[in-house]
């Protein structure tokens, strides 16, 4: 056998992949596929996202239809749930026998809703939250969670594992989900707060550069903080032995007057300075600020 025919009967044993929603990381989930040898048929609302791709040999459906009916296992990638059913209704009667892996993110309770109605009209609905940007797609270090029903995952996981590594959180279709959110909550607060050093910092005529190694090694110190209070917080304590309330509340007001004698914008560090008084108020003063924990556990 020749190294081409090799090639051939390997590109040919691959599972054949539909990608609805062409947006950058659709894209990018299509590009990965073609790149391991899998054949593609992709569908977008908008055509022309798509030439790229049928470039690098993949076949553009004519309609949601011919997408959902070319392969079993379909990929979708749209902004959100609402997109979902904006595409699939329509098509609805040709989900049957499909198996849906929804790569768009929202909420836990929409991904269930999304997960009945796909099963309603007898499709397989795995839940997916991609941790990485379209950058990380094709990276066997990057990685995406997960849920539903655990058999047409393990089936799929081969293929699946063409994009990212997987993280199978179990069969509720919310928890893939849900994983994904609790990533999010970290990541938007936490990149807000380098925006808010940067604010700072430019007022005072340093650039983000000039800053980037001690905003590096404050976000690289996070790790150690995390463990350890996860452990305490797990266990109920929120003792002031390290650290106090008191004390946290007069740091995060040196930061929001600093912040405000600077010129620049107040409110994150204002919504701050809120939670910590909360706090006081509360009757945490001499715990630890992990307490803090204790007044997000219920709705503000
Ligand atoms: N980009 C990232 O860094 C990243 C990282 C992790 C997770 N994600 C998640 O991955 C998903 C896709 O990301 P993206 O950046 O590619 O999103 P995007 O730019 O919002 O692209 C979304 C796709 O959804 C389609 N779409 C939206 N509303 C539609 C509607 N009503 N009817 C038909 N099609 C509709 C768009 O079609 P048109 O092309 O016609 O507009 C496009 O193909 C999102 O849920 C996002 O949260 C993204």
């Amino acid at each position: 056998m020749s190294a081409s025919t090799v090639e051939v009967s390997i590109v040919n044993s691959r599972q054949p992949v539909t990608v609805i929603g062409l947006g950058p990381m659709g894209q990018a989930m299509a590009g990965a596929f073609l790149d391991k040898g899998h054949r593609v048929t992709v569908w977008n609302r908008t055509p022309s996202r798509a030439d790229a791709l049928v470039e690098r040999g993949a076949v553009l459906a004519g309609s949601v239809e011919e997408a959902l009916t070319a392969n079993e296992l379909v990929i979708l990638s749209l902004t959100d749930y609402e997109a979902m059913y904006a595409v699939l209704e329509p098509a609805a009667h040709a989900l049957s026998g499909r198996v849906l892996v929804n790569l768009s993110s929202d909420t836990p309770d929409k991904t269930r809703a999304g997960a009945r109605w796909i099963v309603e009209h007898g499709g397989v609905h795995l839940t997916g939250g991609v941790t990485v940007p379209p950058s990380g797609i094709g990276k066997p270090e990057s990685y995406t969670f997960y849920s539903g029903p655990r058999e047409p995952f393990e089936t799929h996981q081969p293929t699946l594992e063409a994009l990212t590594s997987t993280d199978f959180r179990g069969e509720d279709p919310g928890l893939a989900a849900l994983f994904y959110q609790i990533g999010m909550v970290m990541f938007w607060t936490s990149m807000l707060s380098y925006w808010q050093a940067i604010a700072l910092a430019d007022a005072h005529g340093l650039t983000a550069a000039e800053i980037l190694p001690h905003a590096t090694e404050t976000m690289a110190s996070m790790p150690n903080f995390l463990s350890f209070y996860a452990a305490r917080i797990d266990s109920g304590e929120h003792g002031g032995d390290v650290d106090r309330l008191a004390m946290g509340l007069a740091s995060v007001e040196h930061v929001l007057h600093t912040i405000a004698d600077s010129g620049v914008d107040t409110a994150l560090p204002a919504v701050v300075v809120d939670l910590f008084r909360r706090g006081m108020d509360a009757g945490h003063a001499a715990d630890s600020f992990s307490s803090l924990v204790q007044l997000m556990k219920k709705a503000g």
